[in-house]
């Protein structure tokens, strides 16, 4: 009797030690699917509360997942919350950032980039047996010492896999509408220059071998022709088009310059085709994508369709290509075991416009936007993480979290080891996300706005108020506006900031759009809140160390000699991928 009681329970455990061990198996290493998309306002979703814009691939993203509501990033520009996002580090930490008025990776030909010593989240996953790839946006520097060293190319970052952008989507990349038009002559002239190119040196060989009898004033014209063309097509007001705006797959160039309206069908197609190849897991894909940034490439069909000019044009393709992704997910049965993160690099452009069109993204409740780093518009940012089976559907999460705290949360769910010599100032969100902690472990959040402390914030324990510290803030201009129109973007320095003495002070729990601060005379708590943060503020200090500006005057310089080149240089022209009917994928 014993006995069989002993082995009805021992073959009890056995089935359960097998149910957790087959569970853990699947659940341990789960597939990873991080997206980014740029740009986006926290106010142009409709889970976070936009009635007129359609998402309703995100929003159901977010039912079955859960929605962060104070998802900060570590930046207000693409190449500091980017490079934070990748290794979970303030940017003042890995050097991307500067001093001066460029705050970002300006264009391809500067040798500046994340520092290749820094750990990525995927190559954390990578070490531990997952394919990883990054398909769209880079925007962390190209090339250092010689044209096509690609020393900041992702495959030197742990993603296996790179088919993308690069630079970043600027206005250069979308000169429609005589686009086309453009593109044929350029064409038309650069056969030109190559055709005359050869005949100049058939003519010199010819010449120089004897069979020839060409007079040199002939020789020298040609050859200040060719080098006037050359001149021409170096400065040409398109360089920025096709300079910038290329395509990589791999380390090939597949288009110089891209066709922007068709490159997130084509990124999609990758997407998509990569997930098949890696049916079997584990797999990580950073999809980063270009919508929606400025100019708003955007195709036919989705032209004129949204309540909001081409702005919401754009935000809705973006979030049919978002329904694209998620549906390839399930159709390869990847969906239980995949973890999806979706967010955007900062808040929404404010001063993107013309004319009366508004072509920058909306922050809803929050004051400031994309650029401005202390106002909450610039950094807040939407957050939405599904989980199927291990993360509780529909839920809301009000603590703070990071952009930073993919890494560690990559590391956790992979069974990876974060490095131990440098500070990770990410937090695993597994905790809080499962809902096993209350509180987030962000008790202080810095905000820098290139290397300039701009903010802090501070949720105290055990506390339902928010406190936000402003030690600069931006001037608006022109006087009387909410965003810097003047000069496109917010500065972090000089003439065109206030610096606050004593510092300015809102509760954004009582206060989310920052409009009224608090004083000594209205809030009992403020000398207290106010030394409070400025203790962490000397703490936090300590633990940064001096290091190389990658965003300054020095690596931030432009030169010709590190700038892609497709052809032969300075003939950069190419177009590998042929024609693409847009949409599918
Ligand atoms: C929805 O988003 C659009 C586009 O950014 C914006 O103009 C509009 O104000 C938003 N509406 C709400 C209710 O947030
Ligand atoms: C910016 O940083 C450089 C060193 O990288 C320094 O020489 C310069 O004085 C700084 N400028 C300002 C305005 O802080
Ligand atoms: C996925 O998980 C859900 C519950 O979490 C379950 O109902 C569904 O059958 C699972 N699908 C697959 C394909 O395993
Ligand atoms: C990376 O290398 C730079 C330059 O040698 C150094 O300053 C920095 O501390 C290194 N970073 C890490 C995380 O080791």
């Amino acid at each position: 009797m014993m006995l069989r009681s002993r082995l009805v329970s021992l073959s009890w455990m056995w089935l359960l030690l097998s149910v957790c061990q087959s569970h853990g198996v699947t659940d341990d290493k789960p597939n990873i699917v991080l997206i980014m998309v740029d740009d986006l306002g926290i106010g142009d979703l409709g889970c976070y509360g936009n009635d007129t814009v359609r998402t309703p691939n995100i929003d159901r993203l977010a039912s079955e997942g859960v929605k962060l509501k104070q998802n900060i990033a570590a930046a207000s520009l693409c190449t500091p919350s980017r490079s934070a996002f990748l290794t979970g580090r303030y940017p003042i930490r890995t050097g991307m950032t500067s001093n001066t008025t460029n705050r970002v990776i300006h264009s391809l030909g500067v040798p500046g980039g994340l520092p290749v010593n820094e750990t990525t989240f995927a190559a954390l996953a990578k070490k531990e047996g997952y394919s990883t790839a990054l398909i769209g946006k880079w925007h962390q520097g190209l090339n250092s010492r010689y044209r096509g060293d690609h020393a900041h190319h992702p495959h030197k970052y742990g993603f296996d896999f790179y088919y993308g952008l690069p630079f970043s989507l600027y206005n250069p990349c979308w000169p429609d509408p005589s686009r086309d038009a453009e593109l044929a002559i350029t064409h038309r002239v650069c056969v030109c220059v190559q055709l005359i190119a050869v005949t100049a040196l058939t003519l010199a060989l010819g010449r120089l071998t004897g069979w020839l009898c060409v007079p040199w004033f002939l020789m020298l014209l040609m050859a200040l022709f060719i080098f006037l063309l050359g001149y021409f097509w170096l400065s040409s007001y398109t360089s920025g088009l096709y300079w910038n705006c290329i395509m990589m797959r791999e380390d090939e160039i597949t288009e110089q310059p891209m066709k922007a309206d068709r490159a997130e069908t084509i990124m999609m197609k990758e997407a998509v085709s990569f997930l098949e190849r890696n049916r079997e897991g584990p797999f990580l894909l950073f999809y980063s994508f270009l919508h929606v940034h400025e100019p708003l490439p955007t195709t036919e069909a989705f032209i004129g369709t949204s309540q909001h000019g081409l702005y919401g044009d754009n935000v809705e393709e973006m979030d049919f290509f978002m329904g694209k992704l998620l549906s390839a997910i399930d159709n390869f049965g990847l969906r239980n075991n995949t973890l999806v993160y979706l967010t955007s690099d900062h808040g929404g452009h404010l001063e993107a416009r013309l004319g009366h069109a508004q072509l920058g993204g909306w922050n809803g409740v929050y004051k400031g936007g994309k650029g401005m780093a202390g106002w909450e518009g610039g950094i807040h940012v939407p957050g939405i993480v599904r989980w199927p089976g291990v993360l509780p559907a529909g839920s809301e999460i009000e603590e703070p979290t990071s952009l930073m705290d993919i890494v560690p949360t990559v590391a956790a769910v992979t069974g990876g080891t974060l490095p131990q010599d440098r500070v990770i100032d990410g937090r695993n969100l597994m905790p809080l996300l499962q809902g096993k902690v209350q509180e987030s472990d962000h008790e202080f959040m810095f905000h820098y706005c290139g290397s300039f402390l701009h903010a802090a914030r501070w949720n105290p324990k055990d506390s339902q108020a928010v406190w936000k510290v402003h030690y600069v803030t931006p001037v608006f201009q022109p006087p009387g506006a909410k965003a810097c129109y003047e000069t496109k973007y917010c500065t972090c320095s000089g003439d065109l900031v206030t610096y606050h003495d004593p510092p300015l002070l809102f509760d954004l729990s009582r206060d989310p759009s920052e409009s009224t601060p608090l004083t000594g005379d209205t809030e009992p708590l403020y000398d207290l809140v106010i030394n409070t943060v400025a203790d962490a503020l000397e703490e936090h200090k300590k633990t940064l160390t001096p290091v190389e500006q990658q965003l300054g005057v020095e690596l931030n310089e432009d030169s010709i000699w590190l700038r892609p080149c497709c052809g032969v240089f300075p003939f950069c022209m190419c177009d590998k991928v042929g024609d693409v009917s847009t949409l599918e994928a």
